[in-house]
């Protein structure tokens, strides 16, 4: 099978390419890239007007499978990837089973190559069970292929226990992703601590939640020798200590999610559990860091933290809802009216940030469209305007924040190993 994508702007980090060129994909493979092509095809795509750009890559997803399939699958959070233009997810390990065994990555793995549309790379937890109390198994969750270890959905609380496995899992060359939160600070807290909370009278969680375990695990990390990525950057404060700390030259990277350089707290109008999420939205002046660490490369990658549940589960006050809210399929049309609409980002540094600076860290070959490479591809199109509405999602979950926004920018077609896995409807 060939495909020949014609007339697209190719934006490619890797070799810098940013020029309208003819793309052909040769079975599973990038081809050639080239002006005004001749080659034969079995599939022309016109992609004129379009970006063509390496299958996006999200550092942080929760498929819930096994154990919560009511709010997602494999299968289904793949499908939602694809509609998002992402051709690689890499999975959190808070499932039931939690994923901290050799055969529990394998096991996803397996269901995945069965089932899912995109490449899904299972992350291993730190701890057995996340309950914070013996390590997992680090170095055979490495052989199955795990990419990085994390106990994201809470903080590894035992400093002690913490250390030794980063040790292990920069002996095994895992990277150590932190989702950074001091729960004896956090309490029961669901909103920012902010006017806004104390008017809809919702407990708070303060900056220092965050910026604690921030400034703990940089630290940790440095003793380890390990290679720390911080999950779901939402303060100021964080922006500052992740900028300082890549300045020492320590070993960090950092990921902020779309909810988090788009909304405030403020933009939180009543008891409303589809913003509800961890961490949380917070205020105008966070949201301005963020952007600005996302401008200055602070921050390395956008990821989603694409978090499903099921209507019954958020359709509460948030008091009561799970945090969580899903973002495959509006990050990418977020990111470019948030960030390249507005100036803060190059196109071509969207890509960077949503494709070839994940694969950089977890150490894959994807995120480039270089011939020879898998081709693992999306078709943007920057022109096309339209409203968000959850009822079109590939996803279980309806819960977002983005309903009924109008946004800038959409996939077309994703395509994967040089099949299409998702193209939009052209009416
Ligand atoms: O909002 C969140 N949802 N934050 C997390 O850290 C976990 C996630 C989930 O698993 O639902
Ligand atoms: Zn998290």
């Amino acid at each position: 099978m060939r495909i020949l994508i014609k007339n697209g702007h190719i934006l490619d980090p890797a070799s810098g390419t940013d020029e309208v060129k003819d793309l052909l994909i040769e079975e599973d493979r990038i081809a050639k890239l080239e002006k005004n092509s001749k080659h034969k095809a079995d599939r022309v795509i016109d992609a004129t007007g379009c970006y063509v750009m390496p299958g996006l890559i999200d550092l942080h997803v929760h498929l819930r499978d096994p154990g919560f399939t009511h709010k997602e699958t494999i299968e289904t959070g793949a499908l939602a990837a694809a509609r998002g233009g992402y051709t690689t997810i890499c999975a959190m390990p808070n499932t039931n089973p939690v994923m901290d065994n050799r055969d529990r990555i394998g096991f996803v793995h397996r269901k995945a190559a069965a089932e899912a549309v995109v490449n899904v790379l299972q992350i291993g937890a730190i701890t057995e069970g996340q309950n914070g109390e013996y390590l997992a198994d680090i170095a055979g969750m490495a052989e199955e292929g795990a990419p990085a270890i994390s106990e994201d959905g809470k903080s590894v609380m035992n400093t002690k226990l913490y250390l030794k496995g980063m040790k292990q899992a920069a002996a095994c060359g895992l990277k150590v992703f932190a989702h950074c939160e001091e729960k004896t600070l956090a309490g029961n807290g669901v909103m920012h601590k902010s006017a806004r909370a104390k008017e809809l009278g919702m407990p708070e969680i303060s900056h220092a939640v965050e910026d604690i375990i921030t400034a703990r695990d940089i630290l940790l990390a440095k003793e380890a020798g390990a290679d720390l990525h911080l999950c779901h950057v939402s303060t100021a404060d964080s922006v500052k200590m992740i900028a300082l700390a890549k300045k020492a030259g320590y070993r960090i990277t950092a990921e902020a999610c779309p909810h988090h350089f788009t909304l405030s707290v403020e933009d939180i109008q009543k008891d409303d559990p589809n913003f509800k999420m961890n961490p949380p939205l917070r205020d105008p002046e966070d949201v301005e860091a963020i952007r600005q660490g996302i401008a200055d490369g602070t921050i390395d990658v956008i990821s989603t933290d694409h978090a499903p549940h099921t209507m019954q589960e958020k359709g509460v006050s948030m008091l009561g809802a799970p945090f969580g809210i899903v973002g495959l399929e509006t990050a990418a049309s977020l990111a470019y009216t948030e960030l390249v609409e507005t100036g803060i980002l190059t196109p071509m540094q969207m890509v960077e940030k949503m494709s070839y600076n994940g694969a950089k860290i977890i150490g894959s070959e994807k995120g480039t469209l270089a011939p020879d490479s898998v081709a693992d591809i999306v078709i943007f199109d920057p022109r096309e305007t339209y409203v968000i509405d959850a009822a079109e999602f590939a996803s279980k979950g309806r819960n977002t924040p983005f309903q009924g926004r109008r946004v800038k920018g959409r996939v077309r077609c994703t395509i994967v190993a040089g099949e299409v896995v998702y193209e939009k409807e052209t009416h």
